[in-house]
């Protein structure tokens, strides 16, 4: 039993189902991202927990309360929104502590709980203002300040930086991090931004189509995906996904993928178990960032291969340089340090990471396991 519990959930509307069979636990104290693409049913979903939508089968509970059919204000639940939907003729200060006053707290408690609130957030100084005398950004920290002041079970977020310029996302996102770090409250939050996913959570689950393709901790999904949506979806740029065909050589496993001239180069596998595929077409699954020269080589990995091959581009971006080749018949990039020596035309020798590529089958598009 989790904290809070999404057991085969479903949503359809009308004939339509948009969410199948959704299994998810979370802890106490967890910061579980739902993400994925446009129309994949992350909002359905969260607001599914809300009680903002009904369930169509299945369960929903918290701390061990079946939460069908329960009205929202009695879930303890609180939720942000991306519009900030705040009340536009209440102070801020009215806004942050209106729900409280809807429960009837005394007004000295509800004084304290705001200005605690309003402390944390650092807004004390708008309190007395109206939303439409306010910045994005400072509205997003009322509508933040509004769910706080509650002390919900729950935090429910649903995409709530994504009307906010780069600059400011970016610090928002360090200071929802630092919120839960100091309050430690179970969240759940939406996004279609991998790296905001990745970098708030403490679980993940990757959606697409209505199905959850992958849960996991950051790190198992952006090194173990679950299929190539996953593998492709996470980080940026994406993984190179390009045809390979697995041969043996000297007993082991290794990719042989095609490279600029239609010469073969063998890249040998960290795992064992892909000897069942010998002879057979995969996929293989590269990172950008596991593909450097030589000097640039994790020294912690004990599998890297070289190969040498012509560069197409190359783009310095600050502190990387990206540069893309042919590689399987696909435009390949590697990320590579600002100082590699790399020109247009060249042949280069690059090393590549091997214990973290990972293969796919090419006709289910799932990871092929140990
Ligand atoms: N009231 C509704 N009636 C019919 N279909 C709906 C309704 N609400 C949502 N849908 C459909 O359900 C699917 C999931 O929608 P949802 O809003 O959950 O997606 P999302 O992942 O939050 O997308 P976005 O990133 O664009 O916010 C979509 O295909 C959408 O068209
Ligand atoms: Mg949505």
């Amino acid at each position: 039993m989790g904290f809070l519990d999404i057991d085969n959930a479903t949503k359809s509307y009308g004939s339509v189902e948009v969410l199948h069979k959704v299994d998810i636990s979370v802890q106490e104290g967890e910061f579980l991202v739902l993400v994925g693409p446009s129309g994949c049913g992350k909002s359905t979903l969260l607001n599914m927990i809300a009680g903002l939508e009904e369930i169509t089968s299945g369960e929903i509970r918290i701390k061990d309360q079946v939460m069908n059919g329960v009205h929202p204000s009695n879930r303890n639940i609180a939720m942000v929104f991306q519009s900030y939907a705040l009340y536009p003729n209440m102070t801020v200060g009215q806004n942050i502590t209106f729900g409280l006053e809807m429960h009837g707290v005394p007004k000295p408690e509800r004084e304290k709980a705001m200005a605690e609130v309003a402390k944390l957030l650092q807004i004390e100084q708008l309190l007395d203002r109206k939303p439409g005398q306010l910045s994005g950004g400072q509205r997003q920290r009322v509508a933040m300040g509004r769910a706080l002041v509650r002390e919900p079970d729950v935090f429910l977020f649903d995409e709530p930086l994504s009307n906010l310029d780069a600059k400011l996302r970016v610090d928002m996102r360090t200071e929802i991090k630092k919120l839960h770090q100091n309050l430690g409250t179970t969240i759940v939050y939406v996004t279609h931004d991998q790296i905001e996913a990745m970098t708030l959570s403490s679980r993940i689950a990757v959606m697409n189509g209505g199905y959850v393709q992958q849960l996991g901790t950051p790190q198992e999904i952006y090194d173990t995906p679950a299929n190539i949506f996953v593998a492709t979806f996470m980080g940026s740029p994406a993984m190179n996904v390009l045809p390979a065909k697995v041969v043996m050589l000297n007993g082991r496993p290794h990719a042989e993928v095609a490279l600029f001239d239609g010469s073969m180069a063998q890249l040998p596998f960290s795992q064992d178990n892909l000897s069942h595929w010998d002879g057979r077409d995969i996929l293989l699954g590269i990172r950008p960032e596991t593909i450097t020269d030589m000097d640039g080589a994790d020294r912690k990995s004990s599998n890297i291969a070289t190969m040498t091959n012509r560069i197409v581009v190359t783009e310095p971006a600050g502190s990387d340089t990206f540069v893309s080749m042919q590689l399987g018949g696909r435009d390949v990039i590697a990320r590579m340090r600002s100082d590699a020596e790399v020109a247009p035309g060249q042949d280069f020798t690059f090393a590549v990471n091997m214990e973290k590529a990972v293969a796919f089958d090419p006709e289910t598009e799932n990871r092929i396991q140990g």
